[in-house]
């Protein structure tokens, strides 16, 4: 049903959707994709490690993706520039769009390897990564950053703007700030998602002092009405609103607010629940056809997995969540139970009755 948007929007940022660690798998953002045709999609982290040492193979698995999920940006963890060098051209040889750097994951483990929102405190260094990665790449792969607005308990805006400024002039053009300090010890980082406090004002700010750069604002952002809210705004305000806006945890538990999303910003047509359950049938067929007898084949569970917060608070959602987590029906490796999965319109006539009955007993 969906193919790769004709015609560019003519803000490339202004509907994207998250890196998120072992959720935004190439499954995933094939689902993103038919829910959202204009939204650039981003993989997860994938760290400097597997490309340096790996083989074809390893690169493969982490690499590969699907056609119609252009524009698609890699992102990629470190913190040695020829190590992202060398990721960044690898990357945009597999062709993304995009190479973005991670100067945002507070998890103690990339905190090890000295990278993620560690990386803030050095802005000199993230300088020198970036410079050394658009030399990597062709220009047309933008060279981004995604951050955080301040470290630990320091709510100062000065050093989030001298971050950016001094990554801007490596020739960084595109910063996708999540809207919140990250507190780098004594906090998980789910809690590092959720207790230190937004703010939208640092990003306003941002805007204002760095008119000729691009800022894509992430961070709790649940509903369409809130993206147009913040994109949209009256001209008065427009010096201030940022360019985009990135969603996360938002799509993936309640994956059909993306299509709502695509709708607000760019008028596309809402596809049915079920358009997009048969658009996910026949990719996971050709996906298991494609990839039979290799060491990571596809599995109906690897997809069926991303596809479970489409029904997220309809008559019928919760049946389709079980389903599709019953290791008993996911063990027949049939595409086909999705459409069993589906949920008719009216709890009062479901065809999947006997099913989870048998599953009760
Ligand atoms: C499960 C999970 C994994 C994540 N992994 C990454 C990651 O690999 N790289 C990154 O920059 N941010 C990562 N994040 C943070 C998100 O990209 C995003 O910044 C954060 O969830 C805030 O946006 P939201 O409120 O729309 O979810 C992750 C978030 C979640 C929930």
């Amino acid at each position: 049903m969906t193919s790769p948007p004709t015609c560019p929007p003519a803000n490339p940022w202004r509907l994207t959707t998250a890196p998120m660690m072992d959720w935004t798998d190439r499954h995933c953002r094939v689902l993103f994709r038919h829910l959202a045709p204009h939204a650039r999609l981003y993989t997860e982290m994938v760290t400097t490690g597997p490309l340096i040492y790996g083989d074809a193979e390893q690169h493969r698995r982490h690499l590969q993706f699907t056609e119609i999920e252009h524009p698609v940006a890699l992102q990629l963890g470190g913190s040695e520039r020829e190590d992202l060098a060398r990721a960044a051209k690898l990357g945009a040889d597999y062709g993304y769009d995009e190479i973005n750097l991670n100067c945002g994951c507070p998890s103690e483990r990339v905190q090890r390897g000295a990278f993620g929102a560690c990386l803030m405190a050095e802005p000199a260094l993230v300088a020198d990564c970036v410079r050394a990665m658009i030399d990597a790449v062709p220009p047309s792969v933008p060279v981004t950053v995604k951050h955080r607005i301040g470290l630990d308990y320091d709510e100062s805006y000065d050093f989030v703007r001298d971050f950016v400024g001094t990554v801007a002039e490596a020739g960084c053009r595109v910063f996708i700030v999540h809207a919140r300090n990250a507190v780098l010890k004594g906090l998980s980082p789910k809690e590092n998602r959720e207790i230190p406090p937004l703010r939208y004002d640092v990003v306003a700010r941002l805007r204002v002092d760095f008119p000729t750069l691009v800022f894509v604002l992430n961070g709790g952002i649940t509903t369409a009405q809130q993206c147009v809210d913040l994109l949209d705004v009256a001209p008065d305000d427009a010096d201030e609103a940022p360019h985009g806006v990135m969603l996360g945890r938002a799509a993936y538990h309640d994956s059909y607010m993306l299509a709502h999303a695509e709708r607000a910003l760019f008028g596309t047509p809402l596809p049915s629940r079920e358009q997009i359950v048969e658009c996910m049938i026949g990719y996971t067929a050709r996906e298991i056809a494609a990839t039979q007898g290799e060491r990571f084949h596809t599995r109906v569970r690897d997809v069926a997995r991303h596809v479970l917060g489409l029904y997220s608070g309809q008559v019928g959602g919760k049946a389709w969540r079980r389903m599709l987590s019953d290791a008993r029906l996911l063990n027949h490796d049939d595409p086909e139970l999705l459409r069993r999965a589906m949920p008719y319109q009216s709890e009062y006539d479901d065809h999947r009755q006997p099913l989870l009955d048998a599953l009760s007993g």
